[in-house]
């Protein structure tokens, strides 16, 4: 037997689960939890050991060995080196900038695995967000093509993955623009630049520097000043950890498109290997509000957004939620199309409640992916760990294509 001991952080049920259920998919057998220490657990992991000390989300050790993810999430105050957070789910370039509703990077890693993807494999997240299963992907080797309606979740993204392979281009003109004393984040003349990588990576410290001002009341040239070199020791980091670890990334293919259509996006039938997603959280949330300030000043359309995207479109409670649900099922006959036969496709969804009645549920889903052609085979029960303790619940549904 092997004595695997799960990262700290594990602390709920679900991410129990989720942990042997990842350990099987890498290739372990038996889960024998010691009776004492629930983080220690004996399995058998024959020939696969290498697979979970590179590839695991919820493995800290295997006899003693550090997994490469233990290395990646330490916080600095433990003496990590690849997280200049105190948060766990934050290390690398994953907490440039603050979107809500973001995936634990842990747990989108480990969906991957569970979903089967491997390195080489083609990973799609059609409600790309922030971009964390399309980072993840890319640090597992995988490829990855990530839609989102929104040209800042576009931008966001790229910057995250790509801004490692242009570091000494990027750690340059932040020095430049360090030195300089006008720094202005509304000033979009700072992004100026021959490399678009770079151009891209002082754009979005720009747009976190807005956020901080339109959502904390802060300085904006301090907050733009404070992240862009936050962000460059992030960017140095995330390229030290590809050199340090031997990943080879995954080519990430990132672009503005509509989860409802992704023949438009040139998904081609049974081309992908693995679906990880979360979709808006029914009509709860409204991503253009959120990030209005972010999106006007990359010179967005608001109201073409708006009358265009999932969860936000429509007038009304009733008629946003019809448009929802109708959304929905456009977009798992998509999914199910694009899926190779055999593959599986992920989602993170919650139970919607709207004026007491109207709701969307898990339930209605599951039918929904079931009459597109797909076959459930695992549902989940997971918890938002809120404010205050308040709990949410949501559901991790997997589907997988026949054949
Ligand atoms: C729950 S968020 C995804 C969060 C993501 N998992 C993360 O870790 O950041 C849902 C996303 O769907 C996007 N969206 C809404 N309607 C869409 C559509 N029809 N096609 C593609 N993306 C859409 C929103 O812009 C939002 O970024």
């Amino acid at each position: 037997m092997n004595r695997l001991v799960l990262q700290r952080n594990v602390q709920f049920l679900y991410e129990e689960q989720l942990a042997r259920m990842e350990a099987r998919a890498l290739g372990c057998e038996d889960w024998d939890r010691d009776a004492d220490n629930p983080w220690e657990v004996d399995v058998r992991a024959d020939g696969c050991a290498a697979e979970v000390l590179n590839r695991s989300a919820y493995a800290g050790t295997l006899d003693g060995r550090s997994t490469v993810y233990a290395e990646l999430i330490r916080p600095r105050y433990q003496g990590g080196e690849f997280n200049r957070t105190r948060s766990v789910n934050q290390y690398l370039t994953h907490w440039i900038y603050p979107y809500q509703g973001k995936f634990h990077p842990q747990m989108a890693r480990a969906l991957l695995n569970i979903a089967g993807a491997r390195e080489g494999s083609l990973v799609l997240d059609p409600y790309l967000g922030s971009g964390t299963t399309a980072l993840e992907a890319a640090l597992l080797g995988m490829r990855c093509i990530g839609i989102d309606m929104s040209p800042l979740c576009v931008l966001l993204t790229r910057v995250k993955i790509d801004s490692a392979g242009a570091v000494e281009a990027i750690r340059g003109r932040v020095e430049a623009l360090l030195e300089g004393t006008e720094l202005d984040p509304e000033n979009a003349g700072a992004d100026e630049h021959d490399n678009p990588r770079v151009a891209d990576f002082v754009r979005i410290a720009r747009m976190v520097a807005l956020s901080d001002v339109s959502r904390r009341r802060r300085n904006g040239p301090a907050s733009f000043r404070k992240n862009l070199k936050a962000m460059l020791q992030s960017v140095e980091a995330h390229a030290e950890a590809l050199s340090r670890f031997g990943i080879s990334p995954g080519a990430a293919s990132i672009s503005q498109g509509d989860a409802r259509d992704l023949a438009a996006a040139a998904v081609g039938d049974s081309t992908v290997d693995a679906v990880v997603t979360s979709p808006p959280y029914s009509i709860a949330l409204d991503y253009v509000k959120n990030d209005e300030h972010a999106l006007d000043a990359l010179g967005v359309d608001l109201p073409k957004l708006r009358a265009a995207m999932t969860g936000v479109r429509g007038r009304g409670a009733k008629e946003k939620l019809a448009l929802y649900n109708r959304d929905m099922q456009r977009m798992f006959r998509e999914v199910a199309r694009v899926l190779k036969p055999g593959a599986r496709a992920v989602f993170v969804i919650g139970n919607a409640t709207v004026d007491r009645s109207e709701y969307t549920t898990t339930e209605q889903m599951s039918e929904w992916a079931v009459r597109a052609g797909m076959e459930r085979e695992r549902e989940i029960p997971k918890i938002v760990f809120g404010l205050y303790n308040v709990m949410r619940d949501e559901k991790i549904l997997i589907f997988r294509k026949p054949g």
